[in-house]
């Protein structure tokens, strides 16, 4: 089968959070199963870029409303990534270096789906069997193949949509709608929800699959939706949550590059604590303390406005370090900046983006803190069991699916509510497993050989394509 996944982020090429990683790593496992894999992107003028050769492979010219694009088709040269990566490039659009919050945002990731399409109308040697859309900034696709006159030879391949997350749904003012290309009007409703053009509603409609990215994501979106609940409910018999995998291969304790010390099962106590040392001495925390991290965007669905809070209350009241790395809220930044002062010695935070780092944090941390609001399926806590850190979770989407509670012969520690009594009442329960040291690392050693990789859920995506392409 040819797949061909439609995104705009994909690790190592672009990422902002787990949406790349997602799409750096199903399409490899995919791979693995003997399909052919194909992944489609935006252009970055990036370090990456920088960094690795890609050849043109087509010209062409897409046109929004009176604006004409030229686009070429450019394919990453790169044996490493285990799939095929195209990236489309357009001078001013589709070349900044950074993925997302650009006054054009729209502008980009409309001339990005039709390019594609116009790309694969245009080749027939590039004609996927299945097209497979993430998120919001492809959403358009589904219904510009089924109700655009010119993508008409299209029609016959099954779209299959995943929703990475529903709070953000790309809405399009109706005043852009010349941007389209010429389709059958009596079909605009497809497009709309609430008085706008919505990608993500209209990928909803018009995608012959929906997926989500957990079981009970799956579920909570009937109800919780950012307004779609009721869309997905009308639309639930071709819906699915199949649940993220990670690219365990990448991220490997025994092979990692970017960890101070590579280490497995049967010496995880040195190797974590070589780790941590090194976390507690750049960060100027004490290695002899149990260490809570967050790394994550700084938005409300991940808590991160409950931090300040909660590092106040656990420190004042605990002997505990606190160790966050994330950006977003200038407001949660700041005043996570200003607990340094209050807390030298015990706690520190990174303001920023840092690959090398979280992966640092995985392998030294003792607990990791997800105090979400909501998470459609939630990768740290995956990342963080594979490496032997306890994750410190709300029971929400993803992580209600992947994170036992130590009360029920789990091995995490899990609050009902995003709330700082919650997530304090969690810490006491952590520092009283961590001075149980003997259950403390009979945990580490059992969450170590959970297998989160993507060999199961690649498998259930193939399902669901060779379902629709019969
Ligand atoms: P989301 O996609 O909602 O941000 P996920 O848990 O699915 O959440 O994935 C987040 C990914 O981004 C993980 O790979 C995590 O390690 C990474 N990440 C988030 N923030 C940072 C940061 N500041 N520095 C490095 N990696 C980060
Ligand atoms: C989104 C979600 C996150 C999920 C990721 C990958 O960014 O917020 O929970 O893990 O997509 O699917």
């Amino acid at each position: 089968m040819n797949i061909l996944h439609t995104s705009f982020e994909c690790y190592p090429i672009a990422k902002v959070g787990g949406l790349a990683d997602v799409v750096g790593a199903l399409p490899k496992y995919q791979n693995q199963l003997d399909h052919e894999v194909n992944v489609i992107i935006p252009f970055y003028n990036n370090q990456f870029t920088k960094d690795s050769k890609r050849e043109s492979l087509y010209k062409g010219i897409v046109r929004l409303g009176e604006f004409s694009y030229p686009y070429t088709i450019k394919r990453i040269i790169s044996p490493d990534l285990g799939f095929k990566v195209f990236q489309i490039y357009i001078e001013g659009i589709l070349d900044t270096s950074d993925v997302y919050n650009y006054e054009n945002d729209t502008e980009r990731y409309i001339a990005f789906q039709l390019a594609i399409l116009d790309w694969i109308n245009s080749e027939d040697s590039v004609l996927p069997d299945v097209i497979h859309c993430h998120d919001h900034h492809t959403g358009l696709i589904p219904f510009l193949i089924a109700h655009v006159d010119s993508y008409k030879t299209l029609r016959e391949i099954p779209t299959v949509f995943t929703i990475h997350n529903a709070q953000y749904q790309g809405q399009i003012s109706y005043d852009k709608l010349h941007y389209f290309p010429d389709f059958d009007t009596k079909k605009i409703g497809l497009l709309d929800w609430d008085h706008h053009i919505n990608p993500m509603a209209a990928a909803i409609k018009c995608s012959w699959q929906v997926t989500t990215v957990s079981p009970n994501y799956m579920n909570e979106l009937q109800e919780k939706a950012n307004g779609l609940e009721g869309l997905l409910r009308h639309e639930k018999t071709k819906c699915a949550g199949i649940l993220n995998g990670i690219d365990s291969q990448n991220w490997n304790p025994e092979t990692d590059p970017m960890i101070k010390k590579n280490y497995k099962i049967t010496n995880v106590v040195s190797g974590r604590k070589t780790n941590k040392k090194w976390l507690c001495d750049h960060f100027n925390l004490k290695a002899e303390k149990p260490l809570f991290a967050f790394i994550g965007r700084l938005v409300s669905e991940k808590g991160a406005d409950l931090l300040p809070e909660i590092i106040e209350e656990s420190l004042s009241n605990t002997d505990i370090n606190i160790l966050i790395l994330g950006s977003g809220n200038s407001e949660t930044e700041e005043q996570l900046e200003l607990l340094k002062e209050k807390f030298t010695g015990r706690y520190n935070v990174f303001i920023g983006y840092d690959e090398k780092l979280s992966h640092i944090i995985y392998a030294g941390t003792d607990f990791l803190l997800m105090p979400s609001r909501v998470e459609p399926c939630g990768l740290n806590q995956m990342y963080a069991l594979r490496y032997g850190s306890i994750p410190v979770v709300t029971r929400t989407g993803g992580l209600k699916d992947t994170v036992m509670d130590i009360g029920d012969n789990g091995f995490g520690i899990c609050h009902d509510n995003a709330s700082v009594g919650d997530v304090y009442y969690s810490i006491k329960r952590a520092i009283a497993l961590y001075n149980d040291q003997k259950k403390f690392r009979e945990i580490q050693k059992r969450i170590m050989k959970i297998d989160h990789s993507w060999n199961q859920s690649a498998n259930q995506y193939i399902k669901i394509y060779e379902s629709l392409i019969q």
